[in-house]
Parts: structure tokens; C-alpha cells; sequence
């Protein structure tokens, strides 16, 4: 099939290379020329595992290629998909669906037949009917485009597998006799006709478009859970690790998810569920939604008890300490950090006096961009070199797996700090070092 993307971001750049897997000829289109360039030439202007080899694969093919004109992308393809961005609007939270409506709105005039526009970004609900009204005053006379809702759970870090594999598929139509969704199952067939093919919902526009943003609130909400009950394990001096190891033993539970430390961030939890509440308020549904806003608190507090918890290990201040903080990405596996709780407390532990030294694998440059007056290091052992505590706040398998006597041997102090509950603590304390963590009593 012929088939465009537009917008290459995360959720773009993958799902045109997945696209491409699966056999399909992909047009990859976006407003960014740099990023358009870099992509042509078979380069990920981002960090995802799997992304750089298909994507060179496919361009080196002739099954994928990119472009910022329109117009070729019009002409060329017959189903296009929209994974452009919803950033969070000031001052209100909800999202902005500027860019979303503006594809639509430049696409549809320059459409030569029918078409169908699939809608994957994350939308506040009922923008895909305005989008829908947007293609039919946009589209020449006697042309239909049908916007159809398909919305993308992929994880970063897990990207193509998570695209190439979903647990499920949801397809929103306007009706029952759906062109479009004809289509889409055509798109989709070499995921469909597998074995063990995973189910599709299909459903009305307005349940797609709330399916995606309630599973992150659930997300989310399951997070910050584990969290609320980690604060009163700080309190009474139980182990949240071990309290998630049993609750999650109950299916209906499960542990996925319960993984207590310094909460979630990224570009897609916090902004996702601040906008369902803005949209909900707009809808005279707002009362439905406060927990959101508990939930919401609750993650960026232990941002602050991080902070409070290093300045308790440092011997009451961090005023003067140096402190490696390793990790910058809001999760390992992707260089991504946008709203990352690592560089939040290192950018805070700076604000209160430390000399804060921020390792991260993959996420140096953009952290370097996004936070300019920390200092960076090389690798984890210079970030550890004379500093009084080591605090890991992302869970890197490099920093899992960190040698305490070689750490030790750099080290001015014998301190850690596990922000993710991720590290060995007995290895660590063996060799004589004071491990902190949160929930931990
Ligand atoms: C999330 C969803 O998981 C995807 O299904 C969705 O498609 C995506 O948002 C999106 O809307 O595009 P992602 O932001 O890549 O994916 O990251 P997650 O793996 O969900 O992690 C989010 C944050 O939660 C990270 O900061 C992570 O460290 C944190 N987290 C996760 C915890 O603090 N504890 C956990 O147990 C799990």
C-alpha cells in the first residue's frame, strides 16, 4: 500500500519504518528540514533501540523515503496517518491540537481522489470529528477523506517491537460501514494474519480517542499509587519494594508498573493526563477526573523527597557536596528528557548548593541543551570521581550492574542513593556503603 506520515517524531519516525517492515511503500513527511534530511540519509534524529538499522534498511530499499512537500505526499499516498505532536498549552494544561488540525487543513485541498486520514496522535477527545469537518470543507469538490482514529501505545525503548507487536489494535470510525476501517486492517494485515494475532477493537471516534488517554492515566495512576503507599512506608518504616513484590502477585494486581522511586515523566504520562483533566472540565465533567490531579502530585513529590533524602545522607545539607547524579533520561533505553524526574532533582540538588556531575549513556546532549548549568561527565565513574554520594536516578542496566569497590575507589564518600529501587543494595552495603532509597524505611 502507499501510505504517508505525517510528523517525525517518536511516534512518526516509527510507525513510517514500521510501516516499511511491513511492506508497505512509506512517504515520511514533516515541517522540521533538518530532521527530514538527517532521516533521507538513514539517520535517527533520536535514540531508539531497533530504529537506526530498519530505518536505514528501508531508505537504502526505495520503500521509504522522506520529504517536506506536501503536495508529493498528497499525490503519492492513499492512507494517511498523523503522528504529529500535542504539546501542553499554557496556561490551561490541556493539550494543543494546533498542529494535528494544521495537517489536516494543509493535506486536504492538495488531495487529488479519496483518501483516508488516520488520526494516531494523542488527542483531547472530539477532535477527531472536528477533523473530520476539517477534511470535508477542505477536500475538492466530490472528494471524500474519512478520518479514521487509531491510537499508538508504543513505549519508547520499545518502540518497533511495541509497533510491530501491539497487545491490541483500536480503530474509531464515524460509521458502521467503514471504508477506512477496511483499509486500515489492510495496512495492518501481516500483523492480523499471524497466529497468535492480537485483538482489534473497533469502536466509535470519540471511545478511540479516549481509550489512548485513559490507559496512560491508568498508567500513571497505577504509579503514583505505589508511590503514595511508599510515602507512608517511609513513615512507618516498611519496604515498598517487597509490599509490590505481593500485591502484584494477585493477577488481578499484577506487578507491572508498581515500580516505586522517582515517578513518571517523559512527553507523554504527565502532559497526557493534565490535558484529560483540562478536557474533561471543558466536557461539565471536570469532578470525575480530581484523583488525576492527586496523582499528579503525589509523582512530583517524591521529586522534592529525593532532594530531602540526599541532603538527610549528605549529613543535613547538600550545600557544598558533590553529587553524581547518573542518569538524565526520564527512563532508560531512550535519550529522551522531557520532563525527566533525574535532571528535576539534579536541577534542584544545584539550586540548594551542590556541585551536581549528570552521567547519562545516551541523553548527554540533550540534557546539555535542556539544562546547561549542571556539569556533565563522560562516563559514570567521572561523574563519580570525588563525589560525596552517588544518586542513581535512572535505571541504566549500566548502573545496575556498577562494580561499589570500583565506584568506592573513586568516591570521596561511601553514599548511595537509589531514586528506582534498582540496585543491589546488599553488594553495595557489603562493601561499606550507606544505601538510601525511597519507600525503604
Ligand atoms: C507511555 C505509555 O506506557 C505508552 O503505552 C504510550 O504509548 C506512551 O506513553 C505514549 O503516550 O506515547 P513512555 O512515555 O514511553 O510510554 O514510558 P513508560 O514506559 O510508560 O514510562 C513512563 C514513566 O513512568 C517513566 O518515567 C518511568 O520511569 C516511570 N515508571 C514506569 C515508574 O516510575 N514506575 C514504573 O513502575 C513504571
Amino acid at each position: 500500500m502507499k501510505i504517508s506520515v505525517f510528523g517525525t517524531g517518536y511516534l512518526g519516525a516509527t510507525h513510517a519504518v514500521c510501516m516499511a517492515e511491513l511492506g508497505h511503500t512509506v512517504i515520511g513527511v514533516d515541517v522540521d528540514a533538518t530532521k527530514i534530511e538527517r532521516l533521507a540519509a538513514g539517520d535517527a534524529p533520536f535514540y531508539e533501540p531497533g530504529l537506526p538499522s530498519l530505518l536505514r534498511t528501508h531508505v537504502a530499499s526505495g520503500r521509504l523515503r522522506f520529504t517536506t512537500d506536501y503536495s508529493e505526499a498528497a499525490n503519492f499516498a492513499d492512507l494517511h496517518f498523523i503522528g504529529v505532536g500535542t504539546p501542553q498549552r499554557e496556561p490551561d494544561f490541556a493539550a494543543d491540537t494546533t498542529f494535528v488540525e494544521q495537517v489536516v487543513r494543509d493535506l486536504a485541498p492538495l488531495l487529488p481522489r479519496n483518501a483516508i486520514i488516520v488520526g494516531k496522535s494523542t488527542v483531547p477527545v472530539g477532535t477527531a470529528a472536528k477533523l473530520q469537518e476539517l477534511a470535508n470543507t477542505g477536500v475538492a469538490r466530490g472528494l471524500q477523506a474519512e478520518v479514521v482514529w487509531n491510537p499508538e501505545f508504543l513505549r519508547e525503548g520499545f518502540a518497533i517491537n511495541d509497533t510491530l507487536d501491539p497487545d491490541r489494535i483500536v480503530i474509531g470510525v464515524a460509521n458502521a460501514n467503514s471504508e477506512g476501517e477496511q483499509v486500515l486492517r489492510r495496512a495492518y494485515a501481516p500483523i492480523l494474519e499471524r497466529e497468535r494475532a492480537c485483538p482489534v477493537v473497533v469502536t466509535d471516534l470519540e471511545t478511540a480517542e479516549l481509550v489512548k488517554v485513559s490507559a496512560n492515566a491508568f498508567l500513571a495512576t497505577k504509579i503514583s499509587f505505589i508511590n503514595a503507599v511508599s510515602e507512608v512506608c517511609e513513615a512507618a518504616g516498611a519496604d515498598v519494594t517487597v509490599l509490590a513484590d505481593a500485591i502484584g502477585l494477585d493477577d488481578r494486581i499484577g506487578r507491572k508498573f508498581l515500580g516505586a522511586g522517582l515517578g513518571f515523566g517523559g512527553g507523554c504520562l504527565p502532559k497526557d493526563i493534565r490535558a484529560f483533566m483540562a478536557r474533561a472540565g471543558e466536557l461539565g465533567a471536570d469532578q470525575a477526573l480530581t484523583f488525576l490531579r492527586e496523582v499528579d502530585s503525589i509523582n512530583m513529590r517524591r521529586r522534592e523527597k529525593m532532594v530531602e533524602l540526599t541532603s538527610r545522607a549528605c549529613g543535613g545539607t547538600v550545600l557544598g557536596k558533590t553529587i553524581a547524579v547518573l542518569g538524565a533520561s526520564f527512563k532508560p533505553n531512550s535519550d529522551d528528557v522531557r520532563d525527566s524526574p533525574a535532571l528535576n532533582v539534579a536541577g534542584m540538588l544545584s539550586l540548594k548548593g551542590a556541585n551536581t556531575i549528570v552521567y547519562d549513556p545516551k541523553a548527554l546532549a540533550n540534557a546539555r541543551r535542556s539544562f546547561p548549568t549542571l556539569n556533565y561527565a563522560e562516563s559514570a565513574l567521572e561523574a563519580c570521581a570525588g563525589a560525596d554520594a552517588v544518586l542513581v536516578a535512572t535505571e541504566w542496566r549500566e548502573f545496575v550492574q556498577l562494580d561499589p569497590e570500583t565506584v568506592g575507589a573513586v568516591a570521596r564518600g561511601r553514599v548511595l542513593l537509589d531514586g528506582r529501587n534498582c540496585m543491589p543494595s546488599d553488594r553495595w552495603c557489603n562493601l561499606g556503603w550507606s544505601y538510601y532509597a525511597l519507600g525503604r524505611g
